[in-house]
């Protein structure tokens, strides 16, 4: 079927899937469970090759859903990381497939609200969430993947994110070209944080950005 185009349609689209789906992303098959935000293969390969880690540096993705970028740098480059997620059934899906690729000792999967299930000595070379873009109040679950009311979540994310980085480290924002920038942009001018690189890739649905930040 063809998948609907702009992000509100195609969370239509994503209610009505039942069954596990299976997401090839850099040729290595993962599963994603009804319920948990499927984004398409190329978003996913973009973020992996533009977020700045370096080889034996750490990673912390908000939000990670499936647990796909995590999982493909544990993979491929034996980075350590943290998934978290709001959804217990992201968490669930995220574990499976740590279990299927033989990472659970590089990867660790926890449910809760942003940095809430970090403990408090935890510092991250790389923090990154591919974030809430709209700001109405969400409606349901799958809506609260891409929505948050008054973008209460990505102000904290952006206000509380500096404080898990360790000393040169990067917050780093996934948005979207189909959604409104002024108050991301508003908010990394108040909270103090230095634009490193904004990157796009267009000939996706997803249209995903990359804002690299770092704390002034
Ligand atoms: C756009 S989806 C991204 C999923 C996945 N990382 C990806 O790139 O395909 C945003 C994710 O953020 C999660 N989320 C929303 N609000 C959150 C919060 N306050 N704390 C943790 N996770 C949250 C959602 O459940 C969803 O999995």
């Amino acid at each position: 079927m063809d998948i609907p185009v702009s992000t509100k349609a195609y969370l239509n689209y994503l209610r009505t899937v039942r069954e596990p789906t299976p997401l090839i992303v850099r040729g290595r098959t993962f599963t994603v469970l009804p319920g948990v935000f499927l984004p398409g293969s190329g978003s996913l390969d973009y973020f992996f090759q533009h977020l700045p880690l370096k080889d034996g540096r750490t990673l912390l993705e908000i939000g990670t859903g499936h647990g796909i970028l995590p999982l493909l740098y544990a993979i491929e480059r034996d980075i350590q990381g943290v998934g978290t997620d709001l959804l217990p059934e992201a968490i669930l899906c995220a574990r499976l497939n740590a279990n299927r690729h033989g990472v659970t000792d590089r990867v660790d999967f926890r449910q809760g609200d942003l940095f809430q299930p970090l403990r408090r000595d935890e510092r991250f070379d790389v923090v990154f969430w591919n974030t809430t873009v709209f700001g109405e109040k969400p409606v349901d679950d799958m809506d609260r993947a891409v929505t948050s009311e008054n973008y209460e979540s990505l102000d904290r994310y952006l206000r509380e994110g500096r404080s898990w980085l360790r000393p040169g480290g990067s917050l780093c924002v996934g948005f979207t070209v189909d959604a409104d920038p002024t108050f991301l942009k508003a908010r990394i001018a108040e909270y103090r944080y230095d634009i490193q690189a904004v990157s796009s890739l267009e000939k996706t649905r997803e249209h995903p950005l990359i804002y690299v930040l770092r704390p002034r």
